[in-house]
């Protein structure tokens, strides 16, 4: 699914970013662009990275 029109980034594309270490929005802008431009998907970005973030910490259980 697309999360970021500007760039055409997808969910997979920032779910890999958070499994690589990405923990904000900003962080995920400067890898892929994804939020730097109209920053319309910022508040999508940030939902994608703490529900991958939930999942990270309930698989490590
Ligand atoms: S939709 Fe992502 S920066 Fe515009």
């Amino acid at each position: 699914m697309y999360v970021c029109l500007c760039t055409g980034a997808t969910s997979q594309t920032v779910c890999d970013l958070v499994a690589r270490g990405a923990s904000t929005s900003k962080e995920v802008a400067a890898a892929c662009g994804a939020g730097a431009d109209c920053g319309r998907c910022r508040r999508t970005l940030r939902a994608i990275i703490a529900s991958a973030r939930q999942l990270d910490t309930s698989a490590a259980r």
